[in-house]
This record gives C-alpha cells, structure tokens and sequence, in this order.
C-alpha cells in the first residue's frame, strides 16, 4: 500500500511514535503482567489492562506501578451501564494517570462519560473486531459492519468523546469523513494470516496507513517466542511509517 499516513508524525498531532504501539496485557495475573513488562523494557511505552486484570483484585496496584514505571495505560474496561453508574465509575477512574478508558454505550452513556472525564481521554468502542456481520445480525444490527462503525463514530464525535475503537478496515473512512478531530484506535492487528478470533484483522503498516493514530496488539507479540524482539520489530514499521 503506497499511500502516506493519513494522521500521526505527519501532521500535527504530535504523538509520538514509540507511544503508538499499545500492548494489551491479557493475562491472568498481575505478576505475569509485570513480568511481561519487564521482558518487554524499553519496547513498549503504553499498555493496556483490561477485564481479565481487573478480575485479579490487584488492578490498581498494576496501574500505579505502570505509571510509575513512566508508561501510559489505556484502561479497557468498555463500561456499558445505566448513565448515571458510568458517569461514577469514569468519576472514580479520573485523577489516577490513566490516559484512555473506554465506554461502549448509547449516547447517554457516553455524555455520562464525559461529563466524568477530567484528564481521561473517552474511547468509544464501535463494533468490536471480533464481530462480523453475522454477529451483528445475531445481536439484532441489520446493518453492515461499516455503518455500524461509521454511525456510532460520528455520534461519539458529536458527544465529545475523544476517539474510538475501531478496526483497520473502517479506520480509512473513518478519517475521511471524521479527518482529525477523533483519535482512532486499532485492535486486531496480525502479522499474517489469522486463525484466532479476530475477523476483521490488517497489519501494523496497513492500520496507520488506513488512519489509526494508535494500535493495540496482544497475542501477536505475548505469544511470539521472542515478544521484546517482535515488539521491537513493530516499532520499527511504526518508525518506518512516519518517516522517523
Ligand atoms: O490478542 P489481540 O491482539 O487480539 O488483542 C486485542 C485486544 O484488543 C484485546 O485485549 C481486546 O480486548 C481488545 N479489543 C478488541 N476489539 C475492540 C476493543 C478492544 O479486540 N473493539
């Protein structure tokens, strides 16, 4: 794909580029997470901690050490509830150095959201990646994936949310229609191939040449036999892209 990035280093967003590898800490336990972080060292400056560390009971402790340690976290806890307990909860997450939390609700839930925020940055979840159109029709959206995607984009814009999570292939639209003014946040990133439960999947390179501002990348680089090299190696295309 030749085209050049359609946001990041290359415009005025000044993120900068070793912050726009996110890597989601899906494991059991706070000591593997740590131990990950640490295996992983200067490769990898953002992470994500999400349901399955929050089951842990040592959720906050692993986020003040994480910060400590100077990385970012993104707190992917998609919260869904009734507006006025999203608006406590966001409430209660503010203050404590976390820079993405993400929401994934109706509009109402999303105000809620805001409203809370603070210095919290407010990821809407579009559609997960994990679903495709399928899944949607099981869930009652008679509608493409895309529309889907574009439609509560928009909407979360129009809220004030500051981005959205959404996969590669909706995130060219995306920034053609919603240009700059909304972070865009990649998951389901896979080197080749997939055979796991991410249907709707593109590369690292792809992904920010499509418009993501930052990508989320799991299994690819904890199952990699070598994750430090492998993160290092994404981090390399993620220079290589924005021409650093
Ligand atoms: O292992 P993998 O690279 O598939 O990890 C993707 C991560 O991104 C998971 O932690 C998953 O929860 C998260 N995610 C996603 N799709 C969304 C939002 C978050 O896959 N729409």
């Amino acid at each position: 794909m030749a085209a050049k990035p359609t946001s990041g280093a290359l415009d005025p967003s000044g993120i900068p580029p070793e912050e726009r590898l996110i890597v989601a800490l899906d494991v059991p336990t706070a000591a593997e997470a740590r131990e990950l972080v640490g295996e992983l060292g200067d490769a990898c400056r953002f992470y994500k901690i999400g349901l399955e560390l929050l089951m842990t009971g040592e959720y906050f402790d692993l986020l003040e050490w994480l910060i400590g340690r100077g990385k970012k976290v993104f707190a992917d806890l998609k919260l869904f509830d009734v507006p006025n307990t999203v608006e406590a909860a966001v409430r209660r997450l503010a203050g404590r150095g976390i820079t993405f939390v993400t929401v994934h609700g109706n509009d109402t839930m999303l105000e809620a959201a805001c409203r809370a925020r603070e210095d919290l940055k407010i990821l809407a979840v579009t559609a997960l990646t994990s679903l495709d159109r399928g899944d949607l029709e099981d869930l009652g959206f008679h509608t493409d994936v895309s529309s889907l995607v574009l439609s509560r984009a928009r909407r979360a814009l129009a809220i004030g949310c500051d981005g959205v999570i959404s996969s590669g292939h909706e995130a060219r639209a995306l920034r053609s229609e919603l240009g700059d003014r909304i972070l865009i946040v990649v998951p389901g990133i896979r080197p080749v191939a997939n055979v796991d439960d991410q249907k709707r999947t593109v590369d690292v390179e792809d992904a920010f040449r499509l418009g993501a501002d930052y990508i989320v990348v799991g299994r690819p680089i904890r199952s990699h036999p070598d994750p430090k090299a492998e993160a290092g190696r994404v981090q390399q295309i993620i220079r290589s892209v924005f021409g650093n």
